[in-house]
């Protein structure tokens, strides 16, 4: 059984065949997927489809390039949303200086906003943080005593992976772990300890090899924890198991 912790199936690329997909990919061994919001729209998407299947879980918050509009509003919203026992994380939050359309000090505030809403709720987080990894870390390094967190799709450096393990946060990886030039990737595995480590698909983005550019969904996840079998020295079976563990324990899943 896989926990794939990080999937957009309300993603209009899943229109066609959602509900055909969701019920095959538990049937193959998918036990649990978590649906991300990015905004308000998918947020409570996240929370319908959770309604609708019991081995889906939701996360709700404005992802980094979605506060150019931010309310306190959203935040009344996210914090209604995060009473619904299904609703496991406030996420996913952060900041990306990639596409940088909203300017920093914006993306700050609500990342921060967000964080201290995580708190108030009692919910973790989930971190989506790219071309950021300074500014990052040091609003990171503010909150994680009073909100656990998992930076998902990890793209930064074995120090910063040792750095958020430290902390006492996870470290989440996508099929990027698989990709020809993933050295930096690879690095960032075998840094972080076994009972920190997620693994997650970011469908329907970060289709692993031999999938590549095409749309990825849950049932590639085993190709992750294949890959992290390899570096860890572990079977995947090993690896689905601990990483299912590691999530039932961050996110709270009961028995
Ligand atoms: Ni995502």
């Amino acid at each position: 059984m896989f926990y794939d912790t990080h999937a957009h199936f309300d993603d209009e690329r899943f229109n066609e065949d959602r509900h055909i997909l969701l019920p095959q990919l538990y049937e193959a061994g998918i036990s649990l997927i978590n649906n991300i919001g990015c905004d308000v729209p998918s947020s409570k998407a996240s929370v319908a489809l959770a309604e609708q299947y019991p081995f889906v879980y939701a996360t709700v918050g404005h992802w980094p390039g979605n506060t150019g509009d931010m309310t306190e509003a959203d935040i009344d919203t996210y914090r209604s949303l995060a009473a619904h026992p299904k609703v496991v994380a406030i996420g996913e939050i952060g900041l990306d200086y990639y596409y940088d359309d909203v300017p920093h000090d914006h993306q700050k505030y609500w990342f921060e906003r967000q964080l201290a809403l995580a708190d108030e709720v009692g919910l973790p987080v989930v971190i989506h943080e790219r071309d950021a990894h300074g500014d990052g870390l040091e609003i990171v390094r503010k909150w994680a005593n009073k909100v656990p967190g998992v930076f998902h799709c990890f793209s930064g450096s074995a120090e910063m992976a040792k750095e958020i393990v430290r902390m006492g946060w996870y470290v989440s990886f996508t099929g990027v772990v698989t990709f020809k030039n993933a050295r930096r990737a690879l690095e960032a595995v075998a840094a972080v300890p076994m009972d920190r480590i997620m693994i997650e698909t970011d469908s329907p983005y970060m289709a692993p090899t031999p999938y590549r550019g095409k749309r990825n969904h849950s049932g590639y996840v085993p190709k992750v924890a294949e890959k992290i079998a390899e570096i860890k020295g572990l079977t995947t079976e090993q690896v689905a198991a601990i990483t299912t563990e590691n999530g039932r324990r961050f996110f709270r899943i009961p028995d």
